[in-house]
C-alpha cells in the first residue's frame, strides 16, 4: 500500500519526473517549525471538541515534540517520495505513534495546512525584517547626529543643485525605511487571519472551533471564507510588493554609495572591511557590498513579478500552481535581509570626507539661490527678476572663470548696482545650509533636532 496519504484509489507509484515535479520538500522543509506549530494547535482543538480522544492528542503531542527535537538535531530524513513537508512529519508522526497520528488529519487539509505554515513562516519574516529596518533606521539616524553640520552638495539631476548637510541626506532615508516598516506593520495586521480549518475549500462537518486554533496560533480571528482561505496569497504578495519598495530604496542608497566612493567624487571612504580589491589593479578598492545590495533588488522585484504570474488567471480555490509560492519568498526573505545587514554595516563603516564634500558643495555656482534670494530680501526683487539678475551673474563668474563669491563687488554692481558687499555674506556654503530653516529643511540645527527625535523614537 503506498504510504501517500492519498494512495487508497492508486494501484502504482509516480513516474520518477512526476515525483520530481510534484515534490515540494527540497524547499518546504524550511515550514517544519510552523507545520508542527500548526497541527499542535489543531490536535488540541481536536481534543477540546471531542472529536479526537485526549489520549491521542497526548500521544499527537509528545510524538510532534519528538519530531522537531529530531529536526533541531538534524536526524529527521526528509524524503521526495513523501512529496512535501506536511507529509513527511505526518508518516514520521505515524511511525512512532501509529494510530494516533492517523487521526491528526480529521477535519484539516493540506490546503488549510500549507495556507497556514506560510502564513505563520511570512509572519515569522516580517518581524525578523522589521528588526533589521529598525537597526538600520538606529544607524542611520547616529551618523547623521554625527554629520549634523557636514555640508555637502545636494544634487538635481545629478547635477550641483544646493549645498545640504550630509546628515540630512542620511535622515532622508530614515524616512524611507519608516514607510517600509509602516507597510510591513500594515501587511502583517492583514495577514494575522488564520485559514486552519477551511479544509480542502468548503469547510468540514466535524464541530471544530476555528477561533481557537487561530488563538493558540497567535492570529486576530479566522479566516471568513474557506474557498478564499485556501487560495489566497495575496498576504505573500503585499509581503513582497513591501520587500521590493523597500529594496528599491535600498538600491537607490547603494548607488549613491558607489558614486560617493568612486574616484572623481571621492566623498566618502569604505574602509577594508566593505570593499575588495581586484586581481589585476592593485590600486582598486571597489564597493562590491553596495553592488550587490543593489543587484538583489533584481531578485526581489523578480520574486514578485513571478508570484503575481503564478497567482494570475488561477480559478479557486487550490492548485499545485500556488506551490510556485515558496521559493521566491525564501530568495526574497535571504535577499533583502543580507542587503539589509550589509547596508547597516557601510552605513557603519564608512568615513565621510569633510573636505571634498565642503569643495563640492561650493561647486557649480551652488549658492546662487542664495544670492537670488538676497535681491529679493534686500533689494526687495520679485523673484523672478532676482532669478534673472543672477543668471546673468552666473553667465560673468563662468567668463571669467571665477565662481560667484570671488566676483568683485564692482563685478557684481556692473550687472546690478545696488548690490552691497553684504551680498557675500550669503555666498558660502555654510551660510547656504544655516539659512534653510523652514521645516523639513537640511539647516544643521533641522537635522540634530530630527536626528534626535528618531534616537529617541528608535531606542
Ligand atoms: N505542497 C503543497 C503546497 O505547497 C501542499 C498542499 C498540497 N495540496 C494538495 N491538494 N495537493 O502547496
Amino acid at each position: 500500500k503506498s504510504q501517500l496519504q492519498w494512495g487508497g484509489r492508486f494501484d502504482a507509484g509516480p513516474a520518477e519526473v512526476m515525483q520530481a515535479i510534484n515534490a515540494s520538500i527540497s524547499f518546504d522543509s524550511k515550514l517544519w517549525r510552523q507545520d508542527i506549530a500548526g497541527s499542535q494547535a489543531h490536535a488540541a482543538m481536536l481534543a477540546k471538541q471531542g472529536i479526537i480522544t485526549h489520549e491521542d492528542q497526548a500521544a499527537i503531542k509528545a510524538g510532534l515534540e519528538a519530531i522537531a527535537a529530531e529536526i533541531e538535531a538534524g536526524t529527521f530524513e526528509f524524503s521526495e517520495a513523501l512529496e512535501d513537508i506536511h507529509t513527511n512529519i505526518e508518516v514520521r508522526l505515524t511511525a512512532r505513534i501509529g494510530e494516533a497520528a492517523r487521526r491528526l488529519h480529521t477535519a484539516r487539509s493540506r490546503n488549510d495546512q500549507v495556507a497556514t505554515d506560510f502564513r505563520l513562516w511570512v509572519r515569522d519574516a516580517i518581524d525578523g525584517i522589521l528588526a533589521q529596518i529598525h537597526s538600520l533606521m538606529k544607524a542611520l539616524a547616529e551618523r547623521a547626529a554625527e554629520h549634523a553640520t557636514t555640508v555637502m552638495a545636494g544634487f538635481t539631476h545629478l547635477q550641483t543643485a544646493q549645498p545640504v548637510t550630509f546628515g540630512h541626506h542620511l535622515l532622508a532615508y530614515v524616512e524611507m525605511l519608516a514607510r517600509d516598516a509602516g507597510r510591513l506593520q500594515d501587511a502583517r495586521t492583514r495577514l494575522n487571519e488564520c485559514p486552519l480549518g477551511a479544509a480542502a475549500l468548503a469547510g468540514t462537518s466535524f464541530p471544530i472551533d476555528r477561533h481557537a486554533t487561530a488563538e493558540a496560533l497567535g492570529f486576530a480571528r479566522p479566516t471568513a471564507n474557506s474557498l478564499d482561505s485556501v487560495s489566497d496569497r495575496d498576504f505573500a504578495l503585499e509581503f513582497l510588493s513591501t520587500l521590493s519598495i523597500c529594496a528599491m530604496h535600498l538600491s537607490r542608497f547603494s548607488e549613491e554609495i558607489i558614486i560617493w566612493c568612486s574616484s572623481p567624487y571621492k566623498l566618502i571612504e569604505l574602509s577594508d572591511a566593505f570593499t575588495t580589491g581586484s586581481s589585476i589593479m592593485p590600486q582598486k578598492r571597489n564597493p562590491d557590498a553596495a553592488e550587490l545590495a543593489k543587484a538583489k533588488t533584481g531578485r526581489i522585484f523578480g520574486a514578485l513579478t513571478g508570484l503575481l504570474t503564478v497567482m494570475k488567471g488561477l480559478p479557486m480555490a487550490y492548485a499545485k500552481d500556488m506551490q510556485e509560492d515558496k521559493e521566491p519568498v525564501f530568495d526574497a526573505v535571504a535577499a533583502i535581509s543580507l542587503s539589509l545587514a550589509a547596508m547597516e554595516g557601510m552605513v557603519r563603516d564608512m568615513k565621510a570626507n569633510k573636505d571634498r564634500m565642503e569643495a563640492l558643495a561650493g561647486s557649480g555656482f551652488s549658492t546662487a539661490t542664495d544670492l537670488a534670494d538676497w535681491l529679493v530680501r534686500v533689494l526687495k526683487m520679485p523673484f523672478r527678476d532676482a532669478h534673472h539678475t543672477t543668471g546673468q551673474l552666473v553667465r560673468l563668474a563662468e567668463d571669467k572663470n571665477s565662481d560667484l563669491s570671488h566676483l568683485t563687488l564692482a563685478d557684481m554692481q556692473s550687472v546690478e548696482p545696488r548690490i552691497t558687499n553684504e551680498i557675500f555674506e550669503v555666498l558660502t556654503v555654510q551660510a547656504s545650509v544655516a539659512s534653510r530653516v523652514s521645516y523639513g529643511g537640511t539647516a544643521p540645527a533641522n537635522v540634530a533636532k530630527q536626528a534626535a527625535l528618531w534616537l529617541e523614537r528608535l531606542a
